[in-house]
């Protein structure tokens, strides 16, 4: 019997870099999503083909981190989490094809190994709770591939509703459904990719990551979450490590914000917040590039509510909200921008919030 599964990439609406500090974000799944095909056979091997890569790559059933590397660490990550986990994992053949692309910020990574455990779940017949099936897709992500990402891309896959963004509070790992439906009140959700790639294996997460951990540890604390008020950052002792705390609580309060605005569908506020939260990225938290702040801005300039890369940064995507009549000129505006300063031609599609992992899928 062949199992077919997909999961979808995510948009990350508002509250970057907040996850692994037990704080808030707001992300959508995407319509886009990575299919896994799997056929079950008593072999003692996976075989994985992919519209991603070279293939066939062969992996073990009780491979173990540094063995796979490439886009095939991620299907042999979850293999070995599930191992870890007392769940053995049959052998057989796996057909990947995914619309995602690799590094565009919108979790290439998360969809393939939720994908991917979802088929080898479903083939087990194993029912497992959508939250512990993120956190082996976590596992797989930070111990067998090496990037040492939080929760959100995970529970974004796992949790999205057609129509509807995910209040993830990571301090209790709860996920709370809000409507999000800009299109209702005629306004686009444009997501403009740069075409820059990022890697999120490379130093710049991992020492954001590190910054964050130097600060609560400044402030006795277990997490930023534990601090209410960024005036007793002054305790942080260096000065960089307090700015990077600071993008993440007033992150952490910009997402609240933008849920209460979104329940008025006042989509002029929430793209107000949107542009705070890119200029928090760009100048406290420093993962924005010069030619990312050059597309938010033009979008905004040329008429966009609001406009702000989503993401773990470097490259990836920018996502603006855009009254419907504007559309056209935002585009125009941002691609001859981009054209202007020698950067490639964006890509440039109206988007909205798809449904989550499952079995219903056509690839
Ligand atoms: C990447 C990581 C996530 C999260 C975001 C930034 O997408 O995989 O865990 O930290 O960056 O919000």
């Amino acid at each position: 019997m062949t199992v077919r599964y997909s999961a979808p990439g995510r948009i990350n609406l508002i509250g970057e870099h907040t996850d692994y500090n037990a704080g808030f974000a707001l992300p959508i799944a995407l319509p886009q999503r990575t299919f896994v095909s799997f056929d079950p056979s008593p072999s003692g091997a996976l075989s994985v083909s992919s519209s991603l890569g070279d293939g066939p790559v062969e992996i073990g059933l009780d491979t173990v981190p540094g063995e796979v590397t490439g886009w095939a660490a991620y299907v042999a990550g979850v293999v070995w989490a599930l191992l870890n986990a007392g769940v053995a994992v049959p052998g057989g053949t796996m057909t990947i094809t995914s619309e995602i692309e690799i590094g565009s910020g919108l979790s290439s990574s998360a969809a393939l190994e939720c994908a991917v455990l979802g088929a080898l779940l479903t083939a087990l017949g194993v029912d497992l709770d959508r939250v512990e099936q993120a956190h082996l897709a976590q596992q797989a992500e930070n111990e067998y591939v090496g990037a040492p990402t939080g929760l959100l891309d995970q529970l974004a896959s796992l949790f999205g509703e057609p129509g509807q963004a995910m209040l993830i509070d990571f301090r209790d790992v709860t996920v709370q459904p809000v409507r999000f439906d800009p299109e209702a009140s005629g306004v686009a959700l444009l997501l403009i990719d740069s075409r820059a790639r990022h890697a999120h294996a490379g130093g710049e997460y991992a020492a954001r990551r590190a910054s964050c951990e130097r600060a609560a540890a400044d402030l006795g604390v277990a997490s930023l979450r534990e601090v209410s008020d960024a005036s007793a950052l002054g305790a942080v002792s260096d000065p960089v490590d307090a700015r990077r705390a600071r993008h993440v609580l007033t992150e952490n309060q910009r997402v609240l914000d933008c849920v209460a605005e979104m329940s008025s569908s006042d989509f002029a506020a929430v793209g107000e917040l949107w542009t705070a939260s890119h200029a928090s990225m760009r100048d406290d938290f420093e993962i924005t590039t010069p030619h990312l702040d050059l597309i938010a801005a033009t979008a905004v300039r040329a008429g966009a509510l609001g406009a702000r890369m989503t993401g773990g940064g470097f490259g990836g995507c920018v996502i603006a909200l855009v009254p419907r009549e504007r559309v056209d000129a935002v585009s125009e505006a941002v691609s001859r921008a981009t054209s202007d300063a020698g950067y490639p031609d964006p890509v440039i599609t109206r988007t909205h919030a798809g449904g989550g992992a499952g079995q219903a899928t056509s690839a």
